[in-house]
């Protein structure tokens, strides 16, 4: 019963594909998923490699745990991506926009109404595109490639000038 407990009461389950909803099976003793059977237990040590294409068409990699955003993962490594996550992941600025590979995309969780509202001012918007203070490392994200697009816009920015004009 402990353990029904606990699986009701954590964080998010980030066994890769798991549509359970239940919680903190990443951190439970090996034995798998008691709700969808999966057999592999991830760390938040697990490590997951991500590779970057910057604005100018460099590659930046960078290796992030389970669990850290996308944008932790910026921010923890110092990457040199000008403008990235103005908003400290607030959802109030659009300029941690990345663009996915489509077999990843396909496999992110929904996006909420308030990230489709930021999406909607991004510039370069593409059918991949998410926000990277949005998006958790799991482990089917390894290797993975995101590319920075050309423009960024800070929507604060933009909404501070409609108010000025
Ligand atoms: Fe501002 Fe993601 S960091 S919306």
């Amino acid at each position: 019963m402990a353990a029904v407990t606990r699986l009701l009461c954590g964080s998010r389950c980030l066994l890769a594909g798991c549509r359970s909803g239940m919680s903190t099976v990443w951190r439970r003793p090996p034995g798998g998923c008691p709700w969808t059977g999966a057999a592999r237990l991830f760390s938040s040590e697990d490590k997951v490699k991500v590779t970057f294409i910057n604005r100018d068409g460099e590659t930046i990699v960078a290796e992030g745990k389970v669990g850290e955003s996308l944008l932790d993962l910026v921010v923890e490594k110092n990457l040199d991506i000008d403008g990235f996550g103005a908003c400290e992941g607030t959802l109030a600025c659009s300029t941690c926009h990345l663009i996915f590979e489509d077999h990843i995309f396909q496999q992110l969780d929904r996006v909420t109404d308030e990230e489709m509202d930021m999406l909607d001012l991004a510039y370069g918007l593409t059918e991949t595109s998410r926000l990277g203070c949005q998006i958790c490392l799991r482990p089917f994200m390894n290797g993975m490639i995101v590319k920075v697009p050309e423009a960024v816009a800070d929507v604060r920015q933009a909404m501070d000038m409609g108010k000025s004009t």
